[in-house]
């Protein structure tokens, strides 16, 4: 800006932005946007034995847990003031089926995990994804018929999957999978099991994204999924009006809240949402953000606390109201030391 714009003028040098930024009490009294540990949702993944965990290369720093440790770890991040953790099974390859049938089985282990978490925690929520992923052998969200995931079809058997997970006792269910009309249908499920209660967060904007490779390492689907991709369900990288237009019609079939996923890279998708729809929003700040800060920290060409809080404030700042991060604890225990 030339120095004889009028602006420029009137404002020099009796204003001086600096001033507010001269000591940490002054930046903090005027700071616009806050990360607080009740921002947070815990992504845990779990597993099943009695081996206490096991560690997932690609998420340094993350483990899966037995059923016991999670009750322990889900304790620790409530006293964090953590307010829910969302739980995601790695499944024995062997209970893995076209059908993804282990997904309606009463005693599977992500059913198992809510019991036991509700029964020692009742105050922690939690949260369960309803998409067949974890349980299909081809590692699909739904089921395969001719080579691409049928859409009806598979609506039949999330239905099942959500009153499956009500049953035993989650708080609220998040359909991940971007079927057509999942929400309406798993609402419907819901209410007619008496679940009206109950709460769903959609997976609205989910693209189609390489920054979900970690997770499927965690939970042992990137072997059956091979080559395969998820193009011909989840969003196109190159689509915003169409993310406005997903989240819409779930906030139509019944959605009480919505979400974007990724999260760095789709920072413009959450401030479009959130500012033109106006309803509860949250970020997924996935594995492969988590996988790229915590292994250039690994390597001391960052630092981890900083961009760790960064990269969450920035989700603040883009509008979200909630926000699921594998980094939950640390940023929630990095926010009590300040
Ligand atoms: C599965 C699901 C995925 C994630 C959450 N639920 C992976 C996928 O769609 O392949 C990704 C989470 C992450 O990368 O952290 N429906």
């Amino acid at each position: 800006m030339s120095r004889f714009t009028p602006a420029f003028q009137a404002a020099y040098p009796s204003t001086r932005p600096r001033r507010t930024r001269r000591t940490a009490w002054l930046r903090d009294l005027v700071a616009e946007h806050r990360l607080s540990a009740s921002d947070l949702i815990w992504p845990v993944f779990v597993v099943d034995g009695d081996t206490c965990t096991s560690s997932i290369p690609s998420m340094p720093g993350v483990f899966r847990y037995s059923i016991a440790r999670l009750v322990e770890e889900t304790g620790k991040a409530r006293d964090l003031g953590i307010p829910a953790v969302a739980l995601f099974p790695a499944t024995d390859p062997n209970l893995k089926t076209d059908d993804g049938r282990e997904a309606f089985r009463p005693d599977n282990l992500v059913c198992r995990a809510v019991r036991a978490v509700k029964a020692a925690v009742p105050d922690i929520g939690v949260i369960c994804d309803v998409a067949l992923d974890p349980y299909t052998s081809h590692g699909h969200d739904g089921l395969l018929i001719d080579g691409d995931v049928a859409n009806d079809a598979t609506l039949d058997a999330l239905c099942r999957q959500a009153v499956n997970q009500a049953e035993a006792g989650c708080d609220v269910l998040a359909p991940s999978d971007m079927m057509d009309g999942r929400v309406g249908a798993i609402r419907r499920a819901l209410d007619d099991g008496g679940f009206s209660g109950l709460a769903i967060l959609a997976y609205s904007a989910k693209y189609a994204s390489a920054f979900y490779g970690p997770f499927r390492d965690a939970v042992g689907s990137s072997a059956q999924l091979g080559k395969g991709t998820k193009k011909t369900y989840q969003m196109d990288p190159a689509n915003t009006d169409e993310a406005i237009r997903e989240t819409a019609l779930d906030i139509a079939e019944g959605a009480d809240m919505v979400m974007v996923k990724p999260g760095m890279p789709y920072l413009d998708i959450v401030r479009r949402v959130k500012e033109e729809l106006r309803v509860p929003t949250f970020v997924y700040q996935v594995s492969g953000e988590y996988a790229m800060l915590a292994a250039a920290s690994e390597r001391g060409w960052l630092d981890r606390d900083a961009v760790m809080l960064e990269s969450l404030l920035a989700f603040k700042r883009a509008g979200a109201d909630g926000i699921l991060t594998y980094f939950a604890r640390d940023a929630a225990s990095a926010l009590r030391r300040r």
